[in-house]
């Protein structure tokens, strides 16, 4: 298969690329998220185990994913097809592109709900709402009055959902691409502030260390303390990998189907994720040592970020310009994200359905938007209405399904493809791999993508349904 470029565009470099891929994976997972699951599976273990599940998993998932879109050149569902074909496979593994389109609208659904969430902290940070008085109590007010709200949210929701499919409808080249560069780079620098605050001005900087970097399985494994096993916190470790790094769905491979052909993958890989990896940890540097100089519980759950930071805006100089700061580039980062998101499912009826971008990208996001209201009305009028598990809203239950059950489930299936249906020779092209096979990093990967990824997307799942312990 020899397609130069894909019918949707390319982007103009390399370095555009990895801007793009990174805007993926940097967003509410690592500075909501990351922070709250952390939080809520006790620390330390639960940061190893992911990190472990990125370093294992998640990057070699990426290189597959970016391998696979680059030599498929279409949307995820015609790209497997079409890769099927080329390694004489069943066109049946298309469900790939099929299984992400469909985590693609359930994670957009609730993701837009969140990234509403950032944008509502916008006008509340300008209009002086946190300041000196605030405290831990006022903070937490605040959040329960936004999300008590029906109206407030969906108006929010509707705001960020319209901003996703503007950027799809105009295709990617000309707004993000730009808007990227700047941005990224600032709300990095800003979180570094974050934690530069969260060090000099509480004096629970260590207290935040320890409960970061502190192992304790006992935590993750134990969550209740009365010697009953539990694989939830290490598959709760293992999605947060794949949701974090974008995997698992095909919004990486689509970003990979405008990849130009000279791009090495694994260099590129290391970045993306690097910097995914990085945003986390600060996110969650900054956030633990103001959890505890106010005497907030760490597993206090999805208000976690939007508690915390507040209270060290409304108390540190210049609180009310780097709050907004802070929350107009979080939800540039939600933005970005949102739109790898929307991508493959708009290019998908392009290339099949011929729908124009803009039509494609209306018509997704309205189904998205109403998916989305279940997440709205599970934060209140349904806060009680637990249909499926005891305990968890729907807007759990959209967590909990993606993060935990489908992307781990199409990142083992894209493993499974790349590492051993598809020809040497097509690895060979798309990795560059010289000296006939004998490379380091080739290598490397292919053990990994072939033994270590399966077996530990397999394992997990198994402990994670109790089939064993530990
Ligand atoms: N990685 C993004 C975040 O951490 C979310 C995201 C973007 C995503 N694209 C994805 C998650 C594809 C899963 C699959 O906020």
């Amino acid at each position: 298969m020899t397609h130069s470029v894909s019918m949707h565009g390319s982007w103009s470099s390399r370095w555009v690329f990895i801007l793009a891929a990174t805007g993926s994976a940097v967003g509410l997972g690592n500075i909501w998220k990351f922070p709250y699951m952390a939080g809520e599976y006790g620390g330390g273990a639960f940061v190893l185990v992911y990190l472990l599940c990125v370093a294992m998993i998640g990057i070699p998932v990426m290189m597959a994913e970016i391998m696979l879109g680059r030599r498929g050149r279409k949307s995820p569902i015609n790209a497997m097809r079409d890769l099927a074909e080329e390694a004489s496979q069943h066109p049946a593994w298309a469900a790939i592109g099929w299984m992400g389109v469909a985590a693609g609208f359930m994670i957009l659904s609730f993701y837009s709900v969140v990234g509403g969430w950032a944008l509502s902290y916008v006008p509340e940070m300008i209009s002086g709402s946190f300041n000196a008085d605030t405290s831990k109590e006022s903070a937490g007010a605040a959040f329960d009055g936004l999300i008590g709200s029906p109206t407030t949210l969906t108006i929010w929701h509707t705001i960020f959902i319209f901003l996703t499919a503007f950027v799809i409808a105009r295709g990617v080249e000309k707004g993000l691409e730009k808007a990227v560069k700047f941005l990224m780079p600032a709300l990095f620098l800003l979180l570094l502030s974050l934690v530069a605050y969260a060090m000099f001005s509480t004096d629970k900087f260590m207290d935040g260390i320890n409960f970061m970097f502190n192992v304790d399985f006992d935590k993750l494994f134990y969550p209740k303390g009365d010697g009953q096993f539990s694989g939830e916190g290490v598959l709760a470790a293992m999605g947060q990998a794949f949701f974090s790094l974008s995997v698992g769905m095909g919004a990486i491979m689509m970003y990979g189907a405008y990849l130009p052909k000279d791009t090495a993958i694994t260099p590129t890989t290391v970045i993306i994720a690097g910097a995914d990896t990085l945003v986390a940890l600060l996110a969650g540097l900054a956030i633990f040592p103001i959890v505890f100089a106010n005497g907030l519980d760490a597993g206090s759950g999805p208000g976690l970020v939007f508690i915390t930071l507040p209270i060290a805006f409304g108390h540190m100089p210049g609180g009310i310009f780097f709050g907004t700061l802070f929350f107009v580039l979080l939800t540039f980062a939600a933005w970005t994200s949102a739109i790898s998101i929307l991508e493959p499912s708009v290019a998908w009826l392009v290339e099949s359905w011929h729908w124009s971008r803009k039509k494609a990208a209306i018509l997704c996001s309205i189904a998205i938007w109403a998916l989305g209201m279940l997440s709205v009305f599970s934060l209140n009028i349904l806060k009680d209405f637990h249909p499926f598990v005891a305990g968890q809203t729907l807007f759990d239950n959209f967590q909990y399904i993606t993060s935990n059950i489908m992307l781990p489930l199409g990142g083992l299936l894209i493993a499974i493809f790349a590492a051993w249906m598809m020809e040497r020779d097509a690895h060979h092209d798309e990795l560059h791999v010289k000296n006939g096979g004998a490379d380091i990093s080739y290598k490397t990967w292919l053990f990994l993508i072939r033994f270590v990824t399966p077996v530990g997307v397999s394992l997990v799942f198994l402990s994670a349904i109790g089939v064993f312990s530990v």
